[in-house]
């Protein structure tokens, strides 16, 4: 382990069919007034609606309700769940949806009494956090950000068309988070293998940069593995119980800190992605591995050695007979063939990008990498490599 580092999280996991039994012995922690978060309309399609607002209810809570959260939430409705927050006096912000409901609960708590502009402090200039924090909790229906244990609050400000991350630190995390499997077995099919990727995504970038003997590459392969058998289970049968309650903490982990602890780390394809989703709107797992293939098709020279083990320990390429470079090529080859397997796109087109779209985005995306720092023209030809 090369770095040191310090390790803490805060979130209290509740898992399983019968995890929203907690529920009211987590709310007799919080005072009164709880905002009740949630995005379009999937939970009240599923009578989780319901459900929440029975165990609210009867613990004696007031309701805020504040729904409609977007997918890829964006600062205007940060800032009016904020003035929600204040107007309301709210102890509790329940968010009860994916990964956009938990990241814009996390901001609304960040953005509701900051001096300032929330955006500009924490999103631009990336200021050290501090000042006050409306608790936050999550209900989880969809798998793959990890949002519900950890510190991230990815934010659309549509103004300036940026996409951009935060995380924020332990304070900001949610307290609890409800995962019940079941829940995510309404997820359409095409936002289930976006949730999918997403994962292998936050894996694969933790993963590629770095040369030592780390424990985080072999946890790492190891949360992959998982991940790939049951999506394939999963991806016959939606309904199979082990399959989605392997996916949804294989998710939890994947972006919890454990996985990357003492590690150098290359977020370049999340930061494209996030661009590709200021402009396009797309679900951000699918633009995930659009980009996937042609950047690290592109970049696995520079880290050769961790590409070959890749191949070999998570899509168990056979190395005899071949060189270093097609082992390693032989990896992403099959990395391709299981998102064709998912059905997922493989083109910016059916993510709706247009030719016009792509140097606007190479150019917003800021130089970055791990083994490799990719400068604006060479993530415009990444781009046009996926057109
Ligand atoms: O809006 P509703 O009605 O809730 O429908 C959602 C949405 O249309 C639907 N859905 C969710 N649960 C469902 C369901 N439909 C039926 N049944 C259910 N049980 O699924 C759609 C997508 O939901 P969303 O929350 O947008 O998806 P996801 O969980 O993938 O979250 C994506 C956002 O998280 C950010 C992404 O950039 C994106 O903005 N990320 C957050 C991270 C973090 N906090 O650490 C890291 C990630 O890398 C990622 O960037
Ligand atoms: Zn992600």
């Amino acid at each position: 382990m090369k770095y040191d580092f310090t390790f803490y999280n805060p979130t209290r996991i509740h898992f399983g069919k019968d995890a929203m039994q907690k529920l009211p012995e987590e709310l007799a922690a919080y005072g009164k007034n709880v905002m009740l978060l949630y995005g379009k309309g999937a939970i009240k399609r599923i009578g989780l609606y319901d459900e929440v607002v029975k165990v609210l209810t009867e613990c004696g809570k007031n309701i805020v309700e504040c729904g409609g959260i977007k997918p890829n939430p964006s600062y205007s409705q940060v800032l009016e769940g904020a003035r929600l927050v204040r107007e309301n006096d709210v102890d509790l912000i329940l968010a009860v949806g994916g990964g956009s409901v938990v990241d814009c609960a996390k901001a609304i708590s960040v953005a509701a009494y900051v001096e300032g502009d929330a955006w500009q402090k924490y999103w631009v200039d990336f200021e050290p956090f501090s000042g006050r924090v409306v608790p936050v909790a999550s209900i989880l229906t969809m798998v793959g950000t990890g949002s519900e244990m950890n510190g991230g609050s990815v934010i659309t400000n549509e103004d300036v068309m940026i996409k951009e991350g935060r995380v924020f630190p332990p304070e900001v995390y949610p307290k609890f988070s409800i995962l019940n499997p079941e829940f995510t077995y309404s997820v359409p099919h095409i936002q289930m293998v976006s949730g999918i990727f997403d994962i292998i995504s936050h894996l694969c970038e933790q993963y590629f940069s770095g040369d030592d003997d780390n424990v985080s590459d072999y946890l790492i392969e190891a949360d992959l593995k998982a991940v790939i058998r049951n999506a394939r289970i999963a991806n016959k049968d939606p309904q199979n119980y082990e399959a989605r309650s392997n996916i949804m903490w294989a998710s939890t982990v994947a972006l919890n800190r454990i996985t990357g602890l003492s590690k150098t780390q290359d977020w370049e394809v999340h930061g494209i992605e996030h661009q590709l989703g200021a402009y396009t709107d797309c679900p951000h797992g699918l633009g995930l591995a659009v980009i996937s293939l042609p950047y690290y098709r592109y970049i696995y020279r520079y880290g050769l050695h961790q590409f070959v083990r890749f191949a070999k320990n998570v899509w168990e390429v056979d190395p005899v007979g071949k060189t270093d470079e097609e082992i390693a090529l032989a990896g992403i080859d099959a990395m391709e063939a299981f998102i064709e397997e998912m059905g997922m796109p493989k083109t910016l087109r059916e993510l709706g990008a247009t030719e016009e779209m792509l140097p606007l985005i190479a150019n917003s995306v800021e130089e970055g990498g791990g083994y490799h720092t990719v400068t604006h023209a060479e993530i415009l030809e990444i781009l046009k490599a996926c057109f």
